[in-house]
């Protein structure tokens, strides 16, 4: 096969519990992206334990990274530019990643770029599931990042990305995960809490949507939570089934407050400053009713949408790659090899 167009950039992202590794050509196309999930190992334990996330990570990479070199008909060789992950996440699981994509940059003498996991995510709506070219990157856009971590409304114009509003408490993933795990359901539980959303017939209680009382657009989700853990409290008793109906109507009207909560600060943000583009990103972009809501959204306002496929929502390497392949192809030309990992990064950094 001849080599798809340069650069070829290679991504690498440990910041949590997945190990990932991903090929991203020149044009933004996606060569092969795989993704090894610790769920199994960390599930006993109710969440992500930091010392074996770090310990699976170094026994995990090699095999991923030689799926996805096979997976893109690639050497090692042929990479242009390395991209790892240099925060926000678990120290140690950055390390891993972060330190293999130094040592691999420097044995191949190529750039390296230490990428912020935010910024991957921010990005990621304009990658293509069928190995094509990404989609063109508007100008100007406003990007929502929603994940187990964080919860960001942003500003990017030509690049530069500024933060807008973020979560003063928990982020949109972390009350689903809390609320599943008040429920005693299996790490992660955001999904399952959704599903079981899902299946909700009517909307027993009426949570109202938290807003600042300094009227800026941050997020939080915390009081909602309170509220949720309250109402299921006074269904489940000393325990029933997750599938009573009960629950499944709290779970259905608590998802209906944090979805009612992200749409209210678009469109607040939106009355106070017009936009034309949207990109939703994030592991809990795969919330069912966010991707039902947000296309209704933005016919309203005639505001184009990209909406992050389902493949890159969660954490994955493609997303790294191709926020260095952006930084690579505006002549940016890498990180030093002094460069850190860091727990916590600014969201604006
Ligand atoms: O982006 P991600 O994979 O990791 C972080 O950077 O945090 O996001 C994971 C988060 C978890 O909190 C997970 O429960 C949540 O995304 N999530 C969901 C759904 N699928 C994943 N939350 C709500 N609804 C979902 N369908
Ligand atoms: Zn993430």
């Amino acid at each position: 096969m001849s080599k798809p167009p340069a650069p070829i950039v290679l991504g690498i992202e440990t910041s949590c519990d997945d190990t990932a590794c991903a090929l991203v050509d020149g044009r933004g196309a996606v060569l092969s992206s795989v993704v090894s999930s610790q769920l199994e190992v960390h599930r006993p334990f109710g969440g992500v334990v930091p010392e074996i996330a770090s310990r699976e990570h170094l026994a995990n990479w090699p095999p991923v990274l030689g799926s996805a070199l096979e997976a893109a008909e690639l050497e090692l060789s042929q990479v242009d530019a390395i991209a790892a992950t240099r925060g926000p996440g678990l120290i140690g699981s950055l390390l891993v990643g972060l330190s293999l994509g130094k040592a691999l940059a420097k044995g191949l003498g190529v750039p390296f770029y230490a990428t912020n996991h935010l910024k991957g995510h921010l990005f990621s709506p304009y990658l293509r599931t069928d190995g094509g070219p990404s989609r063109p990157v508007p100008d100007r856009f406003v990007g929502l990042v929603v994940s187990g971590g964080h919860t960001v409304l942003y500003k990017v114009t030509a690049g530069a990305t500024q933060p807008i509003a973020q979560t003063r408490d928990d982020a949109m993933g972390e009350v689903f995960d809390k609320v599943g795990k008040h429920l005693g359901l299996a790490y992660p539980q955001g999904p399952k809490v959704d599903e079981l959303a899902e299946k909700g017939t009517g909307g027993t209680v009426e949570f109202s949507v938290a807003r600042c009382s300094d009227g800026s657009l941050d997020f939080s989700f915390s009081g909602l939570k309170t509220q949720t853990l309250r109402e299921l409290q006074k269904v489940v008793g000393d325990g029933s089934a997750v599938d009573n109906p009960l629950i499944l109507n709290v779970l259905r009207s608590f998802r209906q407050a944090a979805v009612r909560q992200i749409l209210d600060r678009l469109e607040r943000h939106w009355n106070e400053e017009p936009f034309s583009h949207l990109a939703v990103s994030g592991g809990a972009a795969a919330n069912r009713l966010l991707r039902r809501e947000l296309p209704i959204w933005v016919a309203r306002k005639k505001v184009e949408l990209a909406l992050v496929p389902l493949e890159f929502s969660g954490d994955n390497a493609a997303m790294i790659a191709y926020r260095a392949l952006q930084r690579a192809l505006s002549a940016d030309p890498g990180d030093s090899w002094s460069i850190e990992a860091t727990s916590r990064i600014e969201v604006g950094a």
